[in-house]
């Protein structure tokens, strides 16, 4: 990190500005990268975007059009609102999350994507699977994003892949995130009316209709017209790498499915509608196999509704909102390797039966029928509530004070866990249909274990022991660590 320090106002953190050359936007603004730490001591790739000639309005507009933004998930995170004492003057300022290369110089001149760990990467080359599977990410997240504006009855009528930054938080390309900025020319009135002389307005709006033998009145565009539109020329972009004033009608066509959200009719007036989740978002995540944020993902009701205040995904979860969960709540993390603990997990179901003499039905997670493996995963999900029970916490491994980690649980609350954990099958088996019976009946769901824990014979106990012995080894393997 560069030398310089930006003091902010009102203990809010600092920013240590990292680029000696900062980027200066068309007019108004120029921006720095760097690095911001709050008070707490939280780390931030951020950018400070400083207003020249003090322009108090554009300042206003910026810091408002963030706040909105911050509540509906669009945009970059506002860092810190204020800044003084630069090292001249007083100066207006804004810290925000830094988004990322811009989309534009990603696609047009191959500029390697920054990644939140590991080398950065540019986009695949076009008309191959991985850039396929990355411009489907890109879209959908700006999709998400234009939805949850035009929620808010905003329009951001200058959606150009120059206003949508891309940063990498993973391998895959569906870890790439994407990012609208730039709410300049965003509007709240449906009706307001906006005419440009640039790309892909001229293209949209004048070529393809002219090349269509029409004429498209300027008084008859509205702002969804030029957002839906405008994404349609991203998306056009995005997959093929060449620029929107090379297309034509029928590249635009093509792109778009059964359900299209803009488009020329042949009389020469325009098509548009609103995003509709079910037909825009849905097939777009499940293509993606974006986890959901759901009870199935979030097992803890507490987590669940955080999870839904803090992500506006369009109900699904990328690489970017897990890590941005796990910053204020590490125990999120475990969700993520799910896969793995639930394998572990199961394999030390396993080895306990093995220890008594039984028989093991089915000697790996996968062999197991599909009701079976669940029942595995419902076990690793209940874990912090488990934690939670005992009054611990599930903490990032690497920031768990030594003093106070857990590493093996007191034999009161490995009874006490296996009690919890007992009554927590039991209600499971119960729900899925199970009875109790004298002798165990997979084919008939009864089950010689479905009582109360205090009137389980000691083998059956231990079963639960050995699982909840083992959550403090499960959690390390998903970078977590339990403290008191
Ligand atoms: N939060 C951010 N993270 C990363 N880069 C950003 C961010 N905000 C702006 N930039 C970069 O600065 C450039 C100018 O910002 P922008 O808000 O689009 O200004 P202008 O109003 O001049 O178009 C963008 O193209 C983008 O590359
Ligand atoms: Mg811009």
């Amino acid at each position: 990190m560069g030398a310089t320090s930006i003091k902010l106002i009102g203990e809010t953190g600092s920013f240590y500005r990292a680029d000696a050359a900062p980027v200066v936007s068309s007019e108004r603004k120029v921006l720095y990268r760097g690095e911001f730490v709050d008070t707490a001591g939280v780390r931030t790739d951020a950018v400070l975007t400083t207003f020249r000639d003090v322009a108090t309005a554009s300042y206003a507009m910026e810091l408002a059009c963030l706040a909105r933004n911050g509540v509906i998930g669009v945009g970059p995170r506002l860092l810190c609102p204020y800044v003084s004492q630069g090292a001249r003057t007083r100066e207006l300022a804004l810290v925000e999350e830094y988004a990322g290369v811009s989309l534009e110089r990603a696609i047009f001149d191959g500029v390697p994507i920054d990644a939140e760990q590991g080398p950065a990467a540019p986009l695949a080359a076009p008309g191959t699977d991985m850039r396929t599977r990355e411009a489907r990410k890109i879209c959908f997240d700006v999709l998400v994003q234009l939805a949850n504006m035009h929620g808010s009855r905003v329009y951001h009528r200058d959606l150009r892949a120059a206003n949508v930054c891309v940063k990498r938080y993973g391998p895959a390309p569906e870890d790439l995130h994407a990012t609208i900025i730039d709410f300049e020319l965003s509007a709240a009135a449906a009706e307001s009316r906006i005419q440009y002389q640039n790309q892909p307005y001229t293209q949209l709006f004048l070529g393809i209709p002219a090349s269509m033998g029409a004429r498209i009145e300027p008084a008859g565009i509205t702002p969804l017209m030029i957002d839906m539109a405008y994404f349609t020329a991203l998306q056009f972009e995005v997959a093929t790498g060449r620029h929107i004033a090379t297309a034509t009608h029928d590249d635009l066509s093509r792109l778009q499915g059964a359900w299209p959200l803009f488009a020329y009719v042949a009389d020469g007036s325009l098509f548009t509608r609103h995003i509709d989740a079910e037909l825009d978002l849905v097939p777009r995540a499940e293509q993606l196999g974006l986890p959901h944020v759901d009870e199935q993902t979030f097992p803890d009701p507490e987590l669940l509704a955080f999870a839904r205040d803090t992500i506006h995904h369009g109900g699904y979860l990328d690489a970017y909102d897990r890590a941005l969960l796990a910053r204020s709540r590490p125990e999120t993390m475990m969700f993520t390797a799910m896969d793995g603990l639930t394998r572990q997990a199961y394999q030390r179901y396993v080895d306990q039966t093995r220890t008594t003499g039984a028989g093991v039905a089915f000697a790996t997670l996968e062999s197991q029928p599909e009701a079976l493996s669940d029942s595995t995963a419902a076990q690793v999900r209940d874990i912090p509530a488990k934690v939670h029970a005992i009054g611990c916490a599930v903490v990032a491994l690497d920031a768990a004070d030594p003093a106070r980690r857990v590493e093996q649980f007191a034999p009161e609350e490995i009874e006490y866990l296996a009690y919890l954990e007992h009554r927590r099958w039991c209600r499971e088996r119960r729900e899925a249909g199970w009875t109790y019976g004298l002798h165990k009946d997979v084919a008939r769901r009864i089950s010689n274990t479905l009582v109360p824990y205090d009137e389980l014979d000691e083998a059956s106990r231990e079963y639960n022991r050995a699982h909840v012995r083992d959550i403090p080894r499960l959690l390390a393997q998903a970078g977590l660590a339990i403290v008191r």
